[in-house]
């Protein structure tokens, strides 16, 4: 079966497709990062119509990387939600026509679904049960994975989630737009232990995340040292391992709770190399740790043909209506 995955929730426009038999056989991505780099953020109108005038040739491209025809496709994916409304319309609508006029199914797949099953393309994809560590601009979830389709939030963050904290906090340190993997670069030449940033809600027991207050402290500390190069560094540095190093005690918590010894990451911040590294170390303590590869932490259309393919094959149907949902609680799927 032959799945064409249509991912359009935020600035990225992502087409992949995905063979039962032969795996990921095409995926491409367009990134529209300068487009909103001069605003500071996603400029929702301007991401929709981006996704509009690109999705068609970034198809067409797909089908001839993967060299197919639309007619060899089996059924269609799109991303339904979380995401910015516009933007989901703009890919439900061509998943929609696309697979109507070719009369094969089509389904809306969740954006965060797409995330955690995107390990599961890799050469050696974990096996549930196990514990999810979902982080990336919008959700910072720790997820009961007890079989595909079966999720259950066990932790998540009261406010700012990790990828956003990012973002924010690499704006205050004058680095531009998408400012995650700009504020790693600028971490990695920091001084550890200079500045040091809390570990919010470790002292109490608990699941849930807060990362609002790094951004305060950052502020408070540019605020009262001199504000040169390598001061900019060592609070880049400071505010990471306070985010890695918070991920990583809950991480232990709530496998500690769970008793599961498989630890999924996905999602934008799971391509942060510092916290790739020390999840890792969990490897020592027993526990075995899956990522996707970086280009597939970050939203691509792989992980929407993937998900899309895993529920079309069990039989999982949507109708002719294309409802979209910006928001969209992970644990209201119906299993697989
Ligand atoms: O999963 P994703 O591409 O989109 C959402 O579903 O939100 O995640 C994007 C987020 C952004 O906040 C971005 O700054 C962050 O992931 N991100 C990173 C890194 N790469 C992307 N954060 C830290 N380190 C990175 N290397
Ligand atoms: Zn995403």
């Amino acid at each position: 079966m032959r799945v064409l995955g249509i991912e359009t929730s935020c600035d990225e426009t992502g087409i992949a497709i995905y063979d039962s038999e032969h795996g990921l056989l095409a995926h491409v991505l367009r990134t529209q990062a300068p487009l909103h780099a001069n605003y500071g953020g996603v400029v929702p109108e301007l991401a929709s119509r981006d996704h509009v005038r690109h999705l068609i040739p970034l198809i067409r491209s797909a089908l001839c990387e993967a060299s197919c025809e639309a007619q060899d496709l089996a059924g269609v994916s799109y991303t339904a939600g979380p995401g910015l409304i516009g933007a989901l319309l703009a890919g439900a609508a061509v998943a929609r026509s696309l697979a109507w006029s070719l009369g094969i199914p089509c389904l809306g797949v969740h954006h965060m679904e797409g995330h955690l099953l995107a390990p599961m393309l890799e050469p050696t994809p974990p096996e549930p049960p196990l514990l999810a560590l979902l982080v990336s601009g919008g959700h910072t979830q720790l997820v009961d994975m007890a079989r595909v389709g079966s999720y259950r939030i066990l932790g998540e963050s009261v406010d700012d989630a990790a990828g956003e904290a990012f973002d924010k906090t690499a704006k205050l340190l004058g680095l531009g737009y998408p400012g995650g993997p700009a504020l790693e670069r600028l971490a990695e030449l920091g001084e550890a232990g200079r500045f040091v940033f809390p570990r919010p809600m470790t002292n109490r027991p608990g699941l849930n995340f807060s990362f609002s207050g790094l951004k305060t402290f950052t502020l408070q500390t540019l605020r009262t040292t001199r504000d040169d190069q390598k001061t900019r560094a060592d609070i880049a540095r400071a505010f990471a391992d306070a985010v890695v190093d918070t991920l990583v005690i809950k991480c232990r918590r709530a496998l500690k709770a769970t008793g599961y010894r498989r630890l999924v990451a996905a999602g934008g911040v799971s391509a942060n190399r510092a916290l790739r590294a020390r999840l890792r170390e969990l490897s020592g303590e027993g526990i075995q740790v899956y990522y996707p590869r970086p280009e597939f932490c970050t939203d691509n259309g792989a992980m929407i043909a993937y998900a899309g393919w895993v529920r079309l094959r069990a039989g999982h149907r949507d109708g002719l209506e294309f409802p979209v949902r910006p928001r969209w609680p992970l644990a209201e799927l119906p299993p697989v």
